[in-house]
């Protein structure tokens, strides 16, 4: 844990003493006007953001970005419009990190635009530089003209030979949770929501699409320039770019799939089910609010598995298994546009409001889908890699409502909001029922749809509308020691898979020598079982078996990535040196941290594995994303 601040502290007394202002109101679609309400506890304050909401709020964001491959920056205006919170209030304050500030203007009215005074402060290594513009009473819009750095720890800019065509660059944001600021000075916190629109300048022969839907058709745009709109109030870091030879092909009328050409029929396929899967959302938890639901699928450096972006979820190739095993993936993203983009957790102390909820929201339409079957083979799964995350977690990084001042909140993600967080609400649902814990949500859904809000807020919700009404019931669901402790309360759900146990049963045949790996019943198998197999296996097994096991299921030459991943661990633990031209391939192909990072640390935990994994990384790390790089060099380095 990282020494806090002498800033961020100064941010959290400031903050004691000023009344922190959300955005609770309805902002939707038809622009009704937000009225902020003062927040009801400290809670509220954001520990990673220097901005100042409660007393000047941005309530628009317009960009116009020139994307210059060759300097690998994005350069331009930014044109915030402000409102005060707080009567009187003279300074704008924004975040921004590693950004050239070239210039600020303030405006009233939007027309003319007159110099106005800035000061960025020295850079904080968690939350950036604070940059403060002074301002007149008058004024209405602030416009910062800028530039990004090269090493942007939100954007990453792609070489063609990192492409799956391999000859156009690509460049890519990623701004959850605090990296919006590193190419947009703003308000970068999840409670301080913004409509936005953009013009971007792009090379003539490449293609830009934004969380925003597609560029307005009507307008005549000169080519390489592409104008976007959002006009639901959203968290800034839902605000997402991507550049480079991008084709789109549609699925069904509200839903398509963006991706270099090489990589579209692929993707295509893997994605057919996603109408059925806004359909089953919608029957749940209400109608798709965000007009189109397309996906953009990433070259391999993308570095994490799927990204929310409103109307375009940016996500992986390593999920196209060719046979939809992964797409859980896509509607986990789907779900956040209930759980997530709809109702936004507040600060990232309440993260779990978003993951849990959606991860348990994931679960149930890859139930209506895909069967209750797979539903628990994936809940079983998740609740294995928690048990096991948690055995090397200190207990304060167990508990829901998470304490991550002073800290990047990249460190502080762990499975813990995501799996511990879905079990709460399974086990909510188990106790009151499907159809009493439905409506429950369904209703949770609209009352707080675009608004931010915290912990407190929801168990509130939850008191009045779930708790309080059914005493008897509520008396079973201990729900302080669910979100304030650590560890997992003992009436935690167990999820219960017939086919894992048939799994386990096969590998103890095979274990205790009973059974040939080639005679093991494996062909029905799904991913789901594949993985529960290598995981259930002993870590140590010599190299017969494991000759055995890659000649029956030929595991080193498998094109799916997770199984890949589960192999490639085995191979390392017991030094199974046929695998170990496919190790380095792999962690040179694939940049998506969940999969490359675990390989790092077993490597590691010899003095020969270190060995390789220097001399693989320095191969392998130019290609990765500025946040894995940040990841993995903290595993290569330690000890
Ligand atoms: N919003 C997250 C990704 C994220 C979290 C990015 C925190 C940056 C900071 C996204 O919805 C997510 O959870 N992705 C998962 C996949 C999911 C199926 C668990 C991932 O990327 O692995
Ligand atoms: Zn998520």
């Amino acid at each position: 844990m990282k020494v806090t601040r002498p800033l961020v502290c100064f941010v959290i007394l400031l903050g004691l003493f000023v009344m922190a202002c959300r955005n609770s109101s309805s902002d939707n679609a038809k622009g009704l006007r937000p009225a902020d309400v003062a927040a009801k506890t400290d809670d509220a304050r954001d520990a990673h953001s220097y901005s100042n909401p409660e007393q000047v709020r941005v309530r628009h964001v317009d960009l116009d970005l020139e994307v210059l491959f060759d300097r690998k920056v994005l350069k331009g205006l930014s044109t915030l419009t402000i409102e005060r919170t707080q009567a009187g209030a003279d300074t704008l304050k924004l975040d921004t990190r590693d950004l050239k500030i070239i210039k600020t203007e303030a405006s009233t009215g939007g027309t003319n635009f007159a110099p106005a005074q800035f000061t960025l402060s020295a850079a904080d290594k968690v939350l950036g530089a604070p940059l403060t513009v002074q301002l007149s009473p008058q004024a209405t819009k602030v416009r910062i003209e800028y530039e990004t750095s090269p090493s942007a720890s939100g954007v990453q800019w792609l070489e063609p030979a990192q492409t799956a065509g391999k000859r156009h660059p690509y460049v890519f944001t990623q701004s959850q949770a605090i990296h919006a600021r590193s190419w947009i000075p703003l308000q970068d916190s999840p409670g301080a929501r913004v409509t936005y629109s953009a013009t971007i300048r792009t090379p003539k022969e490449l293609r830009a699409v934004m969380s925003a839907g597609e560029p307005h058709v009507k307008a005549k745009l000169l080519p390489g320039n592409y104008k976007f709109e959002m006009p639901q109030a959203i968290p800034p870091y839902l605000i997402a770019l991507a550049v480079g030879d991008i084709a789109s092909k549609p699925l069904g009328d509200r839903t398509g799939v963006y991706t270099e050409p090489a990589m579209m029929d692929r993707a295509a396929r893997e994605f057919e089910d996603t109408e059925k899967m806004i359909v089953a959302t919608e029957k749940l938890y209400g109608p798709y609010r965000w007009g189109r639901y397309d996906i953009l699928v990433l070259p391999p450096s993308f570095p994490i598995g799927g990204m929310e972006n409103p109307r375009l979820t940016f996500a992986t190739p390593t999920i196209l298994a060719g046979d939809k095993s992964l797409v859980s993936l896509i509607a986990h993203e789907l779900a956040h546009s209930w759980s997530g983009n709809l109702v936004t957790n507040a600060t990232w102390r309440d993260f779990w409001l978003n993951e849990g909820f959606t991860t348990y929201l994931e679960r149930r339409v890859t139930e209506a889908i895909y069967g209750r079957e797979r539903e628990e083979m994936e809940a079983a799964l998740g609740l294995q890699s928690l048990k096991k995350e948690m055995e090397d977690l200190p207990e304060a990084d167990e508990i829901l409502h998470v304490d991550l001042a002073g800290r990047d909140p990249d460190e502080g993600f762990t499975l813990v909001p995501y799996e511990k967080g879905a079990l709460f609400l399974r086990h909510l649902e188990e106790t009151f029922g499907r159809e009493r814990f439905d409506q429950f949500l369904k209703g949770y859904f609209e009352r707080f749809a675009f608004q931010s809000i915290t912990t407190a807020d929801f168990t509130e919700h939850l008191k009045k509308n779930l708790l309080d009404p059914n005493p008897q019931l509520a008396a079973k669901v201990p729900v302080e020691e669910w979100i304030y402790k650590p560890g997992l309360p003992a009436s935690a759900p167990k999820p219960q898979s017939d086919a894992f146990a048939k799994v386990e049963a096969q590998a103890k045949g095979w274990l205790e020598g009973k059974t040939a790996a080639a005679k093991l019943q494996t062909k029905q198998w799904s991913t789901q079982e594949w993985l529960h197999f290598l995981r259930f296996l002993p870590r140590q097994l010599n190299a017969n078996q494991l000759k055995e096991l890659d000649q029956a299921f030929g595991l080193t030459k498998t094109g799916n990535a997770e199984i890949a991943h589960q192999w490639l661990l085995i191979s390392i633990r017991n030094k199974y040196e046929p695998a170990d031209p496919r190790l380095e391939e792999y962690l040179t192909s694939i940049g998506r941290q969940k999969l490359i990072k675990p390989l790092y640390e077993e490597l590691v935990k010899t003095p020969e594995g270190r060995k390789r994994a220097l001399k693989i990384y320095a191969k392998a790390r130019p290609a990765y994303h500025p946040i894995a790089q940040t990841a993995v060099d903290k595993v290569v380095k330690k000890a």
